[in-house]
C-alpha cells in the first residue's frame, strides 16, 4: 500500500539553521516532503499554493515572528499542525504563541524528536476533535507557564552526569514544592507504611522520570497559593485527584497492568482535572457560577462547559499539558477521561482506569458543591469487554 508522505514546511530566518535542518533531515526524505523558507510571508504564500500537513516555525524572526505566523495559519489553514521551534531562552515569547500552537519543539531539532513531536501533535489534534480550545485559551490572561523548577530539572536530567543530590537541591529551593512532593510520596498511592520525611529519600524512591512529572504536578498545585478562591479550588482538586489516583491504581493492579502504567496513572490522575483550575483562574465568576449551577441542578458539567466556553476542562487541560510536552499517553488520557469511547486505542490501560476511578470518586463525594461526572461510558467498557469488572472495581 502506498502511503502519502507528510508535507512539512520549515520557517526560519537564519540560513544556517535552515541548511542545518535540511542536512539533518535528509535521511527522512522518504517519509516527509519538506520545504524550507526564510520568512513567514513566504510560508503563507506557499501554503496558499499547496496544502501542508505540518508547519514548523522558528519563534524569533524579524517582521512576522513564529507566534504571529501560527495565528494566521490557524485561521487560514486550520487543518495544518502547528509547531514552534524554540530555544530555552524564548520562554517569554512562547507564551504569546499559546492558543495557536499545537506543540513546541526544543532546539536543536533532532529528527527523532521532530518525528515524535509531530506524532504527538497529530494525536492531540485528534483527541481535541472539533473543540474550540484554541479560542478559549487565546482569551486567557493567566495561562500558567511551564513551571520554572520543572524546566530546571528537565535541563538537569538531559545531562547523564547529573547526580540525584543535584535534583534534590533544586527541589529544596522551594518550600511549597518540597511539601507537595513529600505529600505525594507519602500518599496512600505508594502504600508504604514508613513516612518519608526527606527530599533525598523521596527522590531515590520515585526515580528520575516519575519525579520529573511529579514536580510538574506539585508546581501546578502550588502556583495558586496566593489567591484564596483558587487555593480553595486547588485544595479540593488535590484531594479528588489523589482519590482518583488511589482507585485507578487498584483498578490497574486488579487487571495486571505494567509498572509503567502504574506510574503514568498517578501523574494522569493528579492532572486529569487541571483544566478546571485553569478555567477557575481565568474566568472566576463565570466558571464559579457554572459549577454552582451544575452542582445544584445535577446537569452535565461537560455539556455546560461546552455550551458556555466552547471547550471542556478536559480539553483545556490536555491542550496545555500537550503543549508543554507531557507524555502522549497522559495527555490523551486527560483529553478523553470523560469520553474514552472516542479513543483510537481500545485496550485496557491508564485511560480506562482514570475514567472509571474518576466516575467512582465523583459518585462517592459527599460534598454538596462538588460537581463531576459519575457516568461510566458503557459503550467503551463494552468495547473492551470489561462491563462485568465494574462491580469489582467499585469496591476499591
Ligand atoms: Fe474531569
Ligand atoms: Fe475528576
Amino acid at each position: 500500500m502506498e502511503t502519502t508522505r507528510q508535507r512539512i514546511i520549515f520557517v526560519d530566518d537564519e540560513p544556517m539553521v535552515l541548511s542545518g535542518l535540511k542536512r539533518m533531515l535528509r535521511g527522512n526524505r522518504n517519509e516527509w516532503d519538506m520545504d524550507f523558507v526564510d520568512c513567514g510571508g513566504r510560508a503563507l504564500e506557499m501554503m496558499e499554493e499547496k496544502p501542508f500537513d505540518v508547519v514548523v516555525a522558528d519563534m524569533r524572526m524579524p517582521g512576522m515572528n513564529g507566534a504571529e505566523l501560527l495565528k494566521v495559519v490557524m485561521k487560514e489553514h486550520p487543518n495544518t499542525v502547528r509547531l514552534i521551534l524554540s530555544g530555552y531562552a524564548d520562554q517569554d515569547l512562547v507564551m504569546q504563541s499559546v492558543g495557536s500552537t499545537h506543540q513546541y519543539l526544543a532546539k536543536p531539532c533532532e529528527p527523532s524528536n521532530l518525528k515524535s513531536t509531530i506524532d504527538r501533535a497529530f494525536s492531540l489534534k485528534a483527541s481535541l476533535g472539533d473543540s474550540n480550545v484554541f479560542d478559549i485559551v487565546s482569551q486567557m490572561e493567566v495561562v500558567p507557564s511551564l513551571p520554572c523548577l520543572y524546566l530546571q530539572v528537565v535541563e538537569k536530567l538531559r545531562d547523564p552526569e547529573t547526580d540525584i543530590s543535584e535534583v534534590s537541591e533544586i527541589i529544596r529551593q522551594d518550600i511549597g514544592m518540597t511539601a507537595n512532593i513529600l505529600k505525594l510520596v507519602n500518599s496512600a498511592f505508594f502504600g508504604s507504611g514508613r513516612k518519608i520525611a526527606d527530599v533525598d529519600e523521596a527522590v531515590t524512591q520515585l526515580g528520575m522520570q516519575l519525579l520529573k512529572d511529579l514536580i510538574l504536578v506539585a508546581e501546578f498545585f502550588s502556583q495558586y497559593e496566593d489567591d484564596p478562591l483558587v487555593a480553595k479550588a486547588a485544595d479540593s482538586l488535590w484531594l479528588h485527584s489523589q482519590e482518583v489516583a488511589g482507585i485507578a491504581k487498584l483498578i490497574l493492579e486488579s487487571e495486571g497492568a505494567s509498572v509503567a502504567d502504574k506510574e503514568a496513572v498517578l501523574v494522569a490522575a493528579m492532572l486529569h482535572d487541571l483544566g478546571k483550575l485553569i478555567l477557575t483562574v481565568n474566568f472566576p465568576d463565570e466558571y464559579g457560577q457554572l459549577l454552582v449551577r451544575c452542582a445544584e441542578k445535577g446537569e452535565s458539567l461537560i455539556r455546560m462547559e461546552k455550551t458556555q466556553f466552547g471547550a471542556t476542562h478536559a480539553e483545556v487541560g490536555s491542550y496545555l499539558l500537550g503543549l508543554w510536552g507531557l507524555d502522549e499517553k497522559i495527555v490523551d488520557t486527560i483529553a478523553l477521561h470523560h469520553k474514552p469511547d472516542q479513543s483510537v486505542n481500545a485496550d485496557f490501560g491508564v485511560l480506562t482506569a482514570i475514567h472509571a476511578a474518576n466516575a467512582m470518586a465523583n459518585a462517592r463525594s459527599k460534598s454538596p458543591d462538588w460537581c463531576g461526572s459519575r457516568k461510566l461510558s458503557k459503550a467503551y467498557l463494552e468495547l473492551l469487554g470489561l462491563v462485568e469488572r465494574v462491580a469489582v472495581w467499585a469496591k476499591f
